[in-house]
């Protein structure tokens, strides 16, 4: 039994040698370690020994034991820590190559010029101030002095819902919310989508204006004269020339449209403006009486401006875009360049 014992710790030491996987460990183990094992079936049979032969043979078997225990417990050190390195090894990152660039994303060209227009209105202490899309008839047309019958309502080609809803035909009707919920003096600007049934170089069913208000004791013409021409010189340069063409609107008395010098032939005229040397940019006036009486704002206390402005018109004259449905094709080409 002695040198079964020896046998099996040089068998078992040697085997232990050429072990590379814990699976094979483990089948290992169970060869010498398992209820059936090779080790534990020389235990068993110490029973049968001799009174004298115990001792001797106990002492060897622990000390096989304990050897053997200790070898597998080494081999399964190694092992882990092998199976570590391989993995490190294979997750690790090779962080001199060169990274892949993200791809940022950016304001549309449309988005880019309203944020512009945005920051000249408000460096002149004008607030922002939004209102919905949907609007009812009464917000969009008659509150500003365009009842039912009148015919300004049919050049707005409408996109009308249900229930008297419809889609904003310009961002005016937020005068209207503005002026009842405050007091004046009043001076915002209201950036916002506005929708008509409308398809051309010029013109896409969905487009954005900016409206402006300015409502206080005595408001001139002159004043909406300067914040406009104001306006124009810091979006189109300081050489910007401005012209107010008499135009009606229901909502303004006096009305103007307003047109600049063409930015493209310094108004000599050319192709872009048609050979007047003069782009119109927006619609302005004096705020109707009938208005003010919409929102019971007294018209014998306070005068007032407004004007309102296409942002796709005037973007499409920065970036000298002769069509402007090309900013909604959503070509990344195009808005890319930008
Ligand atoms: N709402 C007008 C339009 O849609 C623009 C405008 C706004 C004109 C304010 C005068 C005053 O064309």
């Amino acid at each position: 039994m002695k040198a079964e014992l020896e046998a099996i710790k040089t068998e078992a030491l040697q085997a232990l040698k050429g072990v590379e996987t814990l699976d094979a460990l483990e089948s290992l183990r169970i060869t010498y370690f398992g209820r059936r094992g090779k080790l534990t079936d020389v235990m068993k049979g110490m029973g049968k020994l001799s009174k004298e032969e115990r001792p001797e043979i106990g002492k060897l078997a622990n000390e096989v034991r304990a050897t053997l225990t200790e070898a597998f417990d080494s081999v399964t050190e190694r092992l882990h820590r092998q199976q570590r390195e391989q993995q490190l090894a294979a997750e690790s990152v090779d962080i001199t190559l060169p990274g892949r660039k993200p791809t940022y994303g950016k304001a549309h060209p449309v988005m880019q010029i309203l944020e512009r227009i945005e920051v000249v209105f408000r460096q002149m202490g004008f607030d922002v101030v939004i209102g919905p899309d949907v609007e009812t008839e009464y917000y969009n047309f008659d509150a500003l002095n365009t009842p039912a019958d009148h015919p300004a309502r049919d050049l707005h080609d409408t996109f009308y819902l249900t229930d008297g809803h419809l889609l904003r035909t310009h961002t005016s009707p937020v005068q209207i919310r503005a002026m009842e919920n405050q007091k004046p003096p009043l001076r915002i600007i209201v950036p916002g989508k506005c929708y008509r049934v409308d398809y051309d170089v010029s013109h896409t069913p969905m487009f954005h204006h900016v409206e402006g208000l300015l409502v206080d004791k005595r408001a001139t013409f002159s004043e909406l004269k300067g914040v406009l021409t104001s306006f124009a010189r810091q979006m189109f340069g300081d050489q910007t020339q401005m012209r107010f063409r008499p135009h009606f609107f229901p909502f303004t008395e006096p009305s103007a449209e307003v047109d600049i010098s063409c930015a493209v032939c310094q108004g000599k005229g050319c192709r872009s403006c048609g050979g007047t040397g003069w782009v119109e940019i927006l619609g302005a006036g004096a705020v109707d009486p009938a208005v003010f009486e919409a929102v019971n704002y007294d018209p014998d206390e306070v005068t007032g401006f407004a004007f309102g402005m296409g942002v796709e018109r005037i973007a499409s004259l920065l970036f000298r875009i002769p069509d402007i449905r090309i900013f909604y094709e959503n070509d990344l080409r195009f808005l890319r360049q930008f």
